[in-house]
């Protein structure tokens, strides 16, 4: 359904827990260094307008280590004034009736126009803003390093089968071909890519519908042997790694590629790579022209006195320089349609593209693994069985079995 919606597409001392009237107490999981280095640049942007910056970082790629630390914070009735958020657990929190309202500057500054609706499917309760959308990511992404491709021979792939003869390849040559860490919403952003390369009826009917039939036949059972498959690729070590050490290990050669979303780009920046020339950016091969995507929100809760803070924060965030300044380092792309493309390198200009022309040809899907496609308490079951099998819990058949009990169960 989301895919019709879209149109065209601290520096500051922290003294104390509780933000005075001024500030903005932010809860994120931005903790990873591309990550931090993008929240630098909302912070001095902010600190420039005076608005103080109170940090609370919850590590944990992903956010669910933040959504845990937030429900601890409002049930204690101790929420912070902004929060980073993905797609339903905003809608789960304005069911709650524990957001705040940002009409008054959605309205000045022209959000309807700019904002794609894909987002504002999210960012609106009842047609009232409640979130400013800083960013929007998508999951269906590869990293190759651009030396280990070049040592295969081979071209980056296009096709399941080429992707297989590339990982084969690296293998071959003595490296770990797939850097990944084993964490259920990283195995879940895999699983992604993996569903929507057997076709984007496919990703609806299982990933969005929750079609039983989608979610337990056979289409199904290949995707859970493809994720086996990779699985073969991935080294011992893996489980538990952070994302961000499975992008150091691209990085430094120890292993070929990582799939992951575009927040993996902002590691590899930071670490003085170029696009092109020391890493490539593929859709994941099978999915070129579909996007999954993600956007983080800034969610601002119903706090007293930090009304002007909160309001100030969002009408910064949704600023067009801004949201150019902060994407460039982030990986991700403008959540405004109005963003001239100039300050982004290769992979961001094909994100900007990929995501407009997904837009327009109705094959932009919101990211299960992210949070944008079905609540969390579904999207729960399904890491939940996507994990146990990439783990060797159950084979492809059962898995899939398993996969229909769950989301039934979750609903
Ligand atoms: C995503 C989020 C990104 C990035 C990533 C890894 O859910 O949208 O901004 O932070 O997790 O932490």
């Amino acid at each position: 359904m989301l895919k019709n919606l879209y149109s065209g597409v601290a520096g500051l001392a922290l003294v104390a827990s509780v933000a005075a009237a001024e500030d903005v107490e932010v809860l994120h999981w931005w903790t990873a260094g591309g990550e931090a280095a993008a929240l630098n640049v909302l912070k001095d942007d902010l600190q420039g307008q005076g608005i103080g910056w109170v940090d609370m970082p919850v590590a944990g790629g992903g956010g669910e280590a933040a959504m845990t630390t937030l429900r601890a914070r409002v049930t204690a009735g101790d929420a912070p004034t902004a929060v980073q958020m993905l797609g339903f657990d905003i809608k789960d929190w304005a069911a709650e009736d524990v957001l705040g309202n940002l009409n008054e500057v959605a309205e000045a500054e022209g959000w309807d126009k700019v904002v794609p609706e894909a987002l504002q499917y999210f960012s609106k309760d009842d047609g009232n803003w409640i979130a400013a959308p800083v960013n929007v990511h998508s999951t269906n992404w590869v990293w190759i390093s651009k030396s280990a491709l070049d040592a295969t021979g081979l071209d980056a792939p296009q096709s399941w089968e080429e992707l297989i003869a590339v990982l084969d390849a690296m293998k071959a040559n003595g490296i770990t071909p797939l850097a990944h860490g084993g964490q259920a919403w990283q195995d879940a952003t895999i699983f992604d890519a993996v569903v929507l390369s057997l076709g984007d009826d496919f990703y609806t009917a299982s990933m969005i519908d929750l079609d039983p039939d989608a979610l337990g036949g056979d289409t199904m059972v290949e995707a859970f042997e493809r994720m086996a498959k990779l699985r073969s690729y991935v080294d011992d070590n893996f489980s538990g790694r952070d994302w961000n050490l499975a992008s150091s290990m691209v990085i430094n050669g120890e292993a070929g590629m990582q799939m992951m979303g575009d927040w993996a780009k902002g590691e590899f920046l930071r670490a003085d790579m170029t696009p092109g020339e020391d890493f490539v950016c593929i859709r994941f091969p099978g999915t070129q022209g579909a996007v999954t995507f993600n956007s983080d929100q800034f969610v601002m809760f119903d706090v007293a006195d930090g009304d002007a803070a909160q309001l100030a924060m969002a009408k910064a965030v949704m600023d067009p320089a801004f949201q150019s300044a902060f994407n460039v380092v982030k990986g991700s792309v403008p959540a405004r349609t109005d963003v001239p493309n100039d300050a982004f390198d290769g992979c961001g200009k094909k994100g900007m593209a990929d995501l407009a022309e997904a837009g327009s040809n109705g094959r932009l899907f919101g990211s299960m693994a992210h949070g944008h496609s079905v609540p969390a308490s579904v999207k729960n079951a399904i890491y939940d069985v996507v994990t146990a099998h990439f783990n060797g819990e159950y084979d492809a058949a059962t898995a899939a079995e398993e996969l229909v009990n769950a989301v039934e169960f979750a609903q």
